[in-house]
């Protein structure tokens, strides 16, 4: 029996504060510091917005020189980690690889150890920047370790994310391909109190360390009904096959009770606020690869499931194809979300420790009552 006041999921409990993004489902916005989100994707670079999350405030170009200055220095593989991959079975889901790699990452951060280190904001300030810098090299090696390739060092002369297609692939897509990519690190950077980010703050909340609320946060975020979102769109596409196909995969999909991935939202309820902005950057990937194939496809989905069940995209849905025309491998689709969200998780992870509370929840026993084992049945 469930406790009429059991908020299963912690479905509309506010559990505390937060500054760093306001996600308001009335208006279907979504503001980072008080900045409309599309304003950020439109004007900013990724880094400038990595800052924001961080500082609160929009760099200085002073500021914003020396924040890429200090990504850019530590952009490139440590040669344990190169190692630790060739640990890794290839097969392994790259979810599971990276969450390995920033595990490995916080044994090689020696300040953990000082009277303090492990929850010092300032050190948490550069092991976020440390974070940020690793994540696409990381990725990258990931990817093309899949293909068999060897890891491509980064270029000092490009910007995060022309470096991170560098890196990935050798070579760079059109400008209007970098920056759809870069638009869709900024929509996913940050989403307040989602599975991932809770998970981060409850870590931070022990005052355990940033790493391990990573590693923790990169775990909630693997699940199809979080990140795993995006990987899963690809694989529906997949199975669907063309647009004329929708129609019955749907049905089939509904009489198995099948969640379709990439649709709904816990807070969102009449769409998305990111939405928009992804689908205009993934029209242009489509009208650039002329892919009508899958344009077709993925508007027929949108428009049958709308229409049968009422419920909006998210934004894994125009993520996922994007992501695929770009040129990644599906499985690696969750892990760039990771590279994209560190900003906010750690951002949150500082916020949490600013002003920290244990969370420690209650739960309701529905167990059996109480009982005994007694003198027979102990078995001596
Ligand atoms: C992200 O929170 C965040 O901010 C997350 C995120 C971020 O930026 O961090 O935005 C990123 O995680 C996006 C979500 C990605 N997940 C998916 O796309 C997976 C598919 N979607 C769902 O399973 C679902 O919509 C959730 C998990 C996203 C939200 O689930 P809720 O709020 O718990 O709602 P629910 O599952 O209880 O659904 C309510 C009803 C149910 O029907 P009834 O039982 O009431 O008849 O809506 C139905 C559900 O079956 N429903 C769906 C559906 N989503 C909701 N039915 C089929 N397919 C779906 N996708």
């Amino acid at each position: 029996m469930t406790d009429p006041d059991i908020k299963k999921g912690l479905a509309g409990v506010v559990v505390d504060t937060t500054a760093i993004s306001k996600v308001n489902p009335e208006t279907n916005s979504l503001l980072y510091r008080g900045y409309p989100v599309q304003e950020l994707a439109a004007t900013q670079s990724f880094e400038a917005v990595a800052y924001l999350l961080w500082h609160g405030e929009l760099p200085t170009p002073e500021q914003l020189a020396e924040l890429e200055r200090t990504e850019r220095a530590q952009r490139g593989l440590d040669p344990r980690t190169v190692a630790l991959l060739e640990t890794i079975p290839v097969t392994a889901h790259p979810m599971d690889i990276v969450r390995t790699v920033v595990s490995q990452l916080g044994t090689f951060d020696d300040t953990l150890h000082r009277p303090g280190g492990w929850t010092d904001p300032a050190l948490d300030l550069q092991r976020s920047v440390t974070l940020f810098a690793q994540l696409p090299a990381i990725v990258a090696a990931v990817q093309r370790r899949r293909r068999g390739l060897e890891p491509i060092p980064p270029r000092d002369d490009l910007d995060y994310s022309a470096n991170f297609l560098w890196m990935t692939f050798g070579e760079l897509p059109s400008d209007a391909a970098v920056d759809v990519f870069r638009i869709s690190m900024v929509l996913y950077a940050e989403h307040s109190f989602n599975a991932s980010t809770f998970t981060a703050r409850v870590i931070a909340s022990t005052t355990s360390d940033l790493y391990s609320a990573v590693v923790g946060a990169i775990g909630a975020l693997k699940g199809p009904l979080h990140g795993g979102a995006n990987e899963a769109v690809m694989h529906h596409f997949t199975e669907i096959g063309t647009a004329d196909n929708v129609g019955p995969w749907l049905d089939r999909a509904f009489a198995e009770k099948r969640k379709i991935m990439g649709f709904g939202h816990r807070v969102y309820k009449n769409g998305d606020s990111r939405v928009p902005t992804m689908r205009a950057a993934l029209d242009v990937l489509l009208d650039e690869s002329g892919r009508d194939d899958l344009a077709a496809l993925v508007d027929a989905l949108e428009h049958a499931f709308v229409e049968r069940k009422g419920i909006y995209p998210n934004l894994d849905y125009p993520s996922g194809p994007a992501y695929h025309l770009l040129g990644f491998d599906t499985e690696i689709f969750t892990p760039l979300f990771i590279a994209a969200r560190v900003t906010g998780w750690t951002a949150h992870v500082r916020e949490q420790a600013a002003s920290n509370a244990l969370i420690r929840p209650l739960s309701a026993y529905s167990g059996v009552d109480e009982r005994h084992v007694g003198t027979a049945a102990r078995g001596v």
